[in-house]
């Protein structure tokens, strides 16, 4: 299939490593200019690299950018718009907020996860919206999690922060419609990233078992019976983020393996 992704700017947030740096990869393997963000620079040139080692015909640039810093993700945008001429693709995503339950967390706690998992997307749709507009649409992806379906223990603020993404997008897909930007919102259950290796480790330390005590019962819990790759979910980022989609939008996708059962 052609996912018309040649020669299209695909921003990244949040995009060093995890399912943000195999999802530009997968958007490179389209021939896609590339830009990445993340706040390390060392780990940006790396990733990089990585993703010009695949050869492929677009070009790929790195930004350095703290994405709950309104005034970074405006100079992210100009730098790509400067750099490529355009945002065709703009995928969100963003660092998890901490693990914690209600009386864990005083107001700045709110206030952060509220300015990593919220107002970052919203601003970097704004940022891109003159540019998709004036190309005639636009494709945005929102990568969160599977709490948009089923709550997960211990994550409230994720649990609120996610639900609050998926209505941002419903009313977007709503109002960009008539713009030709389609939107849409992938949730993760277990993708095999640092992240979810370091939630494990720590759940193993806290429980005194081993990691792989730990994240064989985690897999067994999951129909498919094991974590996703990244590239299982990049391959989904790519299609909802491609022009190849052009008949879905406002959607709410779970790539998890079979793991939340709620409808
Ligand atoms: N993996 C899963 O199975 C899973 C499941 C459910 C939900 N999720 C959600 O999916 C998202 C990605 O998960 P992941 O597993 O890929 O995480 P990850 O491996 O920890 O990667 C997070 C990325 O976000 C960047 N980042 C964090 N804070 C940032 C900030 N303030 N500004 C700019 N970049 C920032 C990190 O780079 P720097 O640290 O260098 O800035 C890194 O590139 C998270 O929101 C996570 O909660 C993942």
């Amino acid at each position: 299939m052609d996912l018309k992704l040649a020669g299209k700017t695909v921003l990244v947030l949040a995009s060093s490593r995890g399912l943000g740096k195999a999802s530009a990869a997968a958007f490179a393997k389209e021939d896609a200019n590339i830009m990445i963000t993340g706040r390390s620079e060392e780990s940006l040139k790396e990733a990089e690299k990585e993703l010009l080692s695949l050869s492929c015909r677009g070009r790929v640039g790195y930004y350095v950018c703290d994405i709950t810093k309104e005034a970074e993700i405006k100079a992210l945008v100009e730098h790509t718009m400067k750099i490529f001429g355009a945002v065709d693709v703009l995928v969100n995503n963003a660092g998890g907020p901490p693990a914690g339950t209600f009386e864990d967390f005083d107001d700045d706690d709110w206030q952060r996860a509220f300015d990593l998992n919220l107002m970052s997307f919203v601003r970097a749709i704004r940022a891109v919206l003159p540019s998709m507009k004036q190309s005639g649409g636009g494709r945005i992806v929102n990568i969160t999690s599977s709490s948009m379906k089923q709550t997960l223990d211990n994550l409230i603020l994720s649990n609120t922060f996610r639900a609050g993404l998926m209505g941002l997008a419903k009313s977007l897909s709503q109002e960009l419609a008539p713009h030709g930007i389609l939107i849409n919102s992938l949730g993760p259950g277990k993708i095999a990233t640092d992240r979810v290796t370091e939630i494990d480790g720590r759940k193993a330390e806290q429980e005194s078992k081993k990691a792989e005590d730990v994240r064989r019962e985690s897999e067994a819990a999951i129909p498919l019976g094991r974590y996703g790759y990244p590239e299982e979910f990049a391959g989904q980022v790519v299609f909802y983020g491609s022009f190849a989609n052009t008949y879905v939008t406002g959607q709410t996708l779970l790539v998890d393996g079979g793991l939340i059962k709620a409808l």
